[in-house]
């Protein structure tokens, strides 16, 4: 484990938004691990803080906004501190520049090196690879595969903020792979805006199926995920693969967004409901206990109540395991900023809390068919007295028991169950994947 000596250098990092900033910012501490630093548990005591960001909605930047003005002042009274903003709320860097002069650096979202490169200036230490002990790696890490987006959802700045795909090189992929299971990792989730899509802009085209294959053989690795799927992007070869590799979760993180054709036609989704809905069935036929979960956005620019009933229907009626609702929220520069936004806020709440009504009423059902079956749990952590994991499928499960379960497969028997989480009672260990 890295020791941090006398008087380290140390930062703090406040990270909120999607699985993606979670990966940057662990590829950050990794960093300044390597650089000496050592984690602050407060922006007061830390030489360096470093916000990463998000904007996807105006909630999540307002946040971002708060923080950084409360930041203001502690910059004034220490004026050594360094400060850096990363994520999706670094876009125009001049105007940012102008408008929070006190911010040292502007990083590009995912640019860890930027950051890396600023907090070096701070630490007469030279980098030492080869004597620091890199912290262990959480059982279940994030690696993004591709960053960017390469479609034109109206509604979204993230592909405004994050730019055109870029698709890392398998060899790449596989080599953090490995780094993290030697450090303890079980289970990797694949990130990018779009899996689907992943390496159509290098040259060889490589697809998701084939980092799938790569990622497979690492020993010791014993789940892999992938998420954001795009419904319009999903080949037959993908679901092929996920019923064939024994170490790939059958769960699918399939962003619907809307269940009327007018409306996906003006979120410029590029599918259709009936080819969302064949989707599917082609995947339930090929792996009957896959999971599926969704993204909606309800009260988006001129959404009717009729539009609004098609997508409780169609959620009704293909029963996800999990649904992310959000009401939609304007973002500056997207082709929607430029509509009104008609549905008022009260009314888009109902339509959120409807969704989440449904959700929790078909998840409980689903989840309530578990009640006194065996299920594998890759156990993940401790969370109130309580071991906390996750099936293949992505449930989640909490047991109690005296032993150290961290980093194992359990087999669990499932005594209670609920919309969001179930409890049970462990039985062993379970039986690791073949190499
Ligand atoms: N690439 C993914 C996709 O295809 O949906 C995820 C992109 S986005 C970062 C994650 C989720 O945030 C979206 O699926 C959408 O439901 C939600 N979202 C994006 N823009 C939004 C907006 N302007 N208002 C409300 N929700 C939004
Ligand atoms: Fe955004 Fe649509 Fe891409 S939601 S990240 S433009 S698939």
């Amino acid at each position: 484990m890295h020791q941090c000596g006398p008087s380290p250098r140390t930062y703090y990092l406040w990270t909120i938004g999607c699985q993606m900033n979670e990966a940057d910012s662990r590829r950050l501490a990794d960093g300044l691990t390597i650089l000496g630093y050592c984690p602050a548990p407060r922006a007061e005591q830390a030489d360096l803080v470093v916000l990463n960001t998000c904007v996807v909605r105006q909630g999540a930047e307002d946040k971002v906004i708060g923080r950084l003005s409360s930041l203001k002042s502690l910059k004034r009274h220490r004026p050594d501190l360094l400060l850096a903003v990363m994520g999706c709320f670094v876009g125009d860097v001049t105007r940012l520049q102008q408008q929070y002069p006190y911010v040292d650096l502007f990083a590009a979202p995912s640019d860890v090196d930027a950051v890396l490169a600023l907090a070096s200036h701070l630490t007469t230490q030279p980098p030492n690879h080869l004597t620091t002990q890199l912290p262990s790696s959480p059982v279940s890490a994030y690696v993004p595969i591709s960053t960017g987006c390469d479609h034109r959802c109206t509604y979204c700045i993230v592909r405004l903020r994050r730019g055109p795909q870029r698709s890392r090189p398998v060899d790449q992929i596989v080599a953090e792979v490995q780094g993290l299971v030697s450090r303890g990792a079980r289970e990797v989730t694949l990130l990018g805006q779009n899996v689907d899509a992943y390496g159509s802009d290098l040259p060889d085209r490589p697809t998701l199926a084939d980092v799938l294959h790569a990622v497979h053989q690492i020993e010791g690795l014993w789940r892999i995920r992938f998420l954001t799927s795009h419904p319009a992007d999903m080949s037959e070869q993908l679901i092929e693969t996920v019923a064939r590799l024994p170490k790939v979760c059958e769960h699918f993180e399939l962003p619907v967004q809307s269940g009327d054709d007018e409306v996906l036609q003006r979120m410029g989704r590029r599918y259709t409901v009936a080819q969302y809905r064949d989707l599917v069935t082609r995947i339930r036929a090929a792996i009957p206990d896959a999971a599926l979960a969704t993204d909606v956005i309800v009260g988006f620019c001129g959404e009717s109540e009729a539009q609004f009933q098609h997508t409780h229907r169609l959620l009704e009626e293909l029963r996800f395991d999990m649904v992310h609702v959000a009401a939609y929220s304007p973002r500056p520069g997207t082709p929607a900023a430029r509509w009104p936004d008609d549905v008022p806020a009260t009314e888009k709440e109902r339509r959120r809390q409807a969704v989440d009504d449904l959700q929790e009423r078909v998840a409980g059902e689903i989840n309530a068919r578990f009640l006194g079956q065996t299920v594998e749990v890759l156990v993940e952590d401790r969370h109130k007295g309580k071991w906390r994991g996750r099936t293949r499928t992505n449930k989640l499960v909490f047991f109690a028991d005296d032993a150290d379960w961290r980093g194992k497969l359990a087999l669990v028997e499932i005594t209670w169950s609920g919309p969001w989480s179930m409890l049970g009672q462990v039985r062993r260990e379970a039986k690791v994947p073949d190499p």
